[in-house]
């Protein structure tokens, strides 16, 4: 079986959550502590060996493209300046991947926003990764995308994540219907997309990782609007499960909401306390903040 070599990641979406910060910043350019949501999400990719990343992008995402490219001036500052760590950081990042960009020039949905990556993916089998969920697994540990892999290799089928949620939040996600297979595998065999509470087959929710073989381009492609009169992915996945098999696994990452305000500042906070350099300072200011409230 090929291995995963292409990682979409869907990024034309307005943002309009972080109006008006995101006016005129790509909200994937928000940053975390100190580099923006793409760096995590294509680091994430890096780990499980993927270094070809397909970018769904609309107006306004250039700076996306810009991250990722070479910066004459600031290296050669950088440079002259001596500060050879940060070079370091940069060069790094600039070497990390190849960014392939392609635009969804209309906003039909997520699912329409996966179609638009099938000329750049062609028949192969790729990872998908929503921006506005931030998975972060240790060093030890693998990432939610290299499990996906890892499982897809064993199996040789599309595969995704899912992490459980309190009934009262299943309206915020797609949902799947599935049967265990033991050892953390399910077999999916409907999703639902954002049910009521009360109504969902489950609380399996799912977090935006997953790895499809190329069979869903043929399903996306039949995908009429479902739910808010948007192409929706989890339409087809449903078609993907029933027809050629999707499994689930409950990924052991740490998942952060960055699409939602207090998920932004969750994810700023606990990844500031992992640095070394501002885990005892803010620690300290965390505590004395507590008490005074
Ligand atoms: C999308 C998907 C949904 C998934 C969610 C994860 O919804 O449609 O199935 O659970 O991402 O963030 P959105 O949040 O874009 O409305």
């Amino acid at each position: 079986m090929a291995k995963v070599k292409k990682a979409l990641i869907p990024a034309a979406g307005l943002g309009t959550r972080f109006l008006p910060a995101t006016k005129t910043i790509p909200k994937e350019m928000l940053p975390i502590v100190d580099a923006p949501i793409i760096l995590y999400i294509v680091e994430e990719c890096v780990r499980a060996g993927i270094e070809d990343i397909v970018l769904i992008s609309g107006r306004g995402k250039e700076s996306i493209e810009r991250f990722f490219d070479r910066s004459y001036e600031l290296e050669a500052e950088l440079e002259k300046s001596g500060k050879t760590e940060l070079l370091e950081r940069i060069v790094k990042i600039r070497d990390m991947a190849n960014v392939i960009s392609v635009r969804q020039k209309k906003a039909l949905g997520l699912g329409h926003a996966v179609y638009c990556g099938r000329p750049v993916i062609g028949d192969e089998s790729f990872a998908v990764l929503l921006g506005d969920e931030l998975m972060i697994s240790d060093e030890n540990t693998p990432t939610a995308t290299e499990e996906l892999v890892a499982l897809y290799s064993d199996v040789g089928e599309s595969t995704v994540a899912v992490m459980e949620v309190p009934e009262e939040d299943v309206s915020k996600y797609g949902i799947v219907d599935v049967e265990s297979l033991g050892t953390n595998r399910y077999t999916v065999k409907d999703v639902v997309e954002k049910p009521e509470a009360g109504k969902a087959p489950s609380r399996f929710a799912l977090p935006g990782r997953y790895v499809f073989t190329s069979d869903i381009f043929t399903y996306l492609k039949e995908t009429k609007p479902g739910r808010n009169g948007e192409i929706q992915l989890t339409d087809a996945m449903t078609d993907l499960a029933k027809n050629q098999g999707l499994l689930a696994m409950v990924t052991q990452a740490t998942r952060y909401d960055a699409g939602d305000k207090l998920g932004y500042l969750q994810a700023n906070i606990e990844l500031a306390l992992k640095r070394p350099e501002l885990a005892d300072r803010l620690k300290a200011y965390l505590k004395e903040l507590a008490g005074s409230l």
